[in-house]
């Protein structure tokens, strides 16, 4: 009915759509960028969508992000928007199921179990890891070199739960992990889908199931803390996330219980394991889509790594930054494959927009009414063909100077007539930024640098080892699934083939 009525000039315009509750559910669900660049076109950066039932008003480009991620914590709330989804999956009592003043001292210990020390024993267990499943569980040897197809996501999901448990999560989930913890995490993550997000409490198995796995992880590792304090296990002397929340005090003097680290470890099970995957996912299948990137990836790991035997030095702690091209593969990849294309909040007062967002043509700034939900989708930023050159190709070469690519380089941001130059290869990591793959903000990650220990410990493991090739059934780059939470590679198969060692 709105849709026929004059509107509101203080309310943002509304996407058209047929079906009142339904809205634009299928347009958005089947592809929300180009829902979101078609919209843009025809309602300019600031547009309210019909979702289910819900309002969903999306503010775009670098402004857009910095209205919703920049949000006063009195105008907007994650813990409205999420804590339906999250609380039965991570339990009660932290993240979103508690006030943001609490979440934002808990992201604090969080990033103290991530500290430099912490991060520097990770990459040879890592590497460790790889080898084991490369050699045990694929099979790769040098008698049994392959080609072998793989479906990259499956093995990257495997390989980045093995790293993860082996070094944030502990010796004791790495070795539950053959059993009962992988089932656990099977049914947790069933409860985490875009049904789940729109529709918390259905009477169905997966949510009975998810509830019952909750419980289950919770107990697990209530049972290992016991059992460290017992002295049964110390882990293996490795710090490790639970060591490192064990003993944490809010400010105001009250202890982390047991069963508040046991909720926080599955959220940061939870938050790394598909945002990690999906991007060692991409990051390969653009390596086996471009030849000339592999090679020379390769050859930057033989430069900075290789021995004069040809075989190569272990990767450490630091060495990731020195690793420029992949730096910039993984940058490029983040770009135009953020695991999370829209990053939601509630309104819990009248937003007002600034009039540099609101629509040129109107004579009223827009008002986003209180109950309405705001979202930054910070990859149409990434991906603007107004910000970047050639926005939607692949192309990492463009963050460094190496190549002499200027051409791909980062184009001067002007809006408005105010000129943003985020530099040559240099993003800002601030709420009004156009690379956002982490978030930005008060709710901002605090597993980046974790996240590229480990895609660059993974990816340097693969490269060095084995060659790769595209083996989608079309031969064509894979399309995207927007279907499930994380943005993910359809059909993404390739082949590996292990390397005869040069000397
Ligand atoms: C928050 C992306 C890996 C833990 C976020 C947000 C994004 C993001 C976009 C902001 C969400 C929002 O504003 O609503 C990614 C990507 C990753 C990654 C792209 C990997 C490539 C990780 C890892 C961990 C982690 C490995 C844990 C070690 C968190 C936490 C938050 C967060 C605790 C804070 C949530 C909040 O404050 O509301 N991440 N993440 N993430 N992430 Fe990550």
């Amino acid at each position: 009915m709105r849709q026929v009525l004059p509107r509101d000039k203080n309310l943002p315009p509304v996407v058209f759509h047929y079906i009142p509750w339904f809205g634009s559910a299928a347009y958005y669900g089947e592809d929300p960028y180009k829902f979101y660049f078609e919209c843009r076109e025809k309602y300019g950066d600031v547009f309210t969508f019909v979702l289910l039932g819900r309002n969903i008003t999306v503010a775009l480009g670098p402004k857009g992000n910095n209205l919703s991620l920049g949000g006063k914590t009195t105008q907007v709330s994650a813990e409205e928007a999420y804590k339906h989804v999250t609380t039965p999956v991570f339990g009660k009592g932290v993240v979103y199921d508690c006030p943001n003043e609490m979440l934002m001292q808990q992201k604090k210990f969080i990033k103290n179990g991530l500290s430099t020390e912490a991060l520097a024993s990770y990459p040879p267990l890592i590497t460790a890891e790889c080898e084991h499943y490369f050699e045990k569980e694929l099979g790769f040897s040098p008698t049994s070199p392959g080609p072998k197809t793989i479906e990259v996501f499956k093995i990257m999901s495997q390989l980045i739960i093995l790293s993860a448990s082996r070094t944030l999560q502990g010796k004791e989930v790495r070795e539950s992990l053959d059993s009962k913890f992988a089932e656990y995490f099977h049914d947790l993550d069933g409860g985490f889908t875009p049904l789940n997000f729109m529709f918390p409490n259905l009477p169905l198995p997966s949510y009975r199931k998810r509830d019952k796995a909750q419980k289950s992880m919770s107990d697990f590792y209530l049972n290992i803390m016991q059992k460290r304090r017992e002295g049964a296990t110390d882990g293996d002397g490795s710090f490790d996330m639970l060591a490192a929340l064990q003993g944490c005090v809010y400010r105001n003097g009250v202890p982390l219980t047991d069963r508040d680290i046991a909720h926080m470890m599955i959220a940061i099970l939870m938050a790394g394991q598909h945002t990690s995957s999906a991007t060692s996912s991409w990051a390969l299948l653009h390596l086996a889509h471009r030849p000339d990137v592999a090679d020379a990836l390769y050859e930057e790991q033989k430069t900075l790594f290789g021995n004069p035997d040809g075989s190569f030095r272990p990767v450490e702690y630091g060495d990731e930054k020195r690793m420029t091209l992949m730096n910039s593969i993984i940058r490029e990849t983040l770009r135009i494959h953020a695991p999370i294309h829209s990053i939601y909040r509630k309104v819990i007062s009248p937003m007002p927009v600034p009039a540099s967002l609101s629509a040129p043509s109107e004579s009223a700034t827009y008002i986003i009414p209180k109950d309405y939900y705001i979202v930054a989708a910070p990859g149409v930023s990434a991906m603007d063909p107004r910000i970047w050159k050639d926005a939607n190709v692949w192309e990492p070469f463009r963050w460094s100077d190496e190549k002499g690519t200027a051409a791909m380089a980062l184009n001067e941001y002007t809006t408005g007539g105010e000129k943003m130059d985020y530099g040559f290869g240099q993003v800002s990591k601030g709420t009004e930024s156009p690379y956002q793959p982490f978030g930005a903000g008060r709710h901002r990650c605090v597993g980046e640098a974790f996240a590229y220990v480990q895609l660059s410990v993974i990816i340097a493991y693969i490269i060095r080892n084995y060659s790769l090739r595209l083996e989608t059934p079309d031969g064509l780059f894979p399309k995207t699934n927007y279907r499930t939470m994380i943005v993910l590679p359809l059909n993404g198969l390739m082949s590996l083939t292990k390397r005869k060692q040069e000397v």
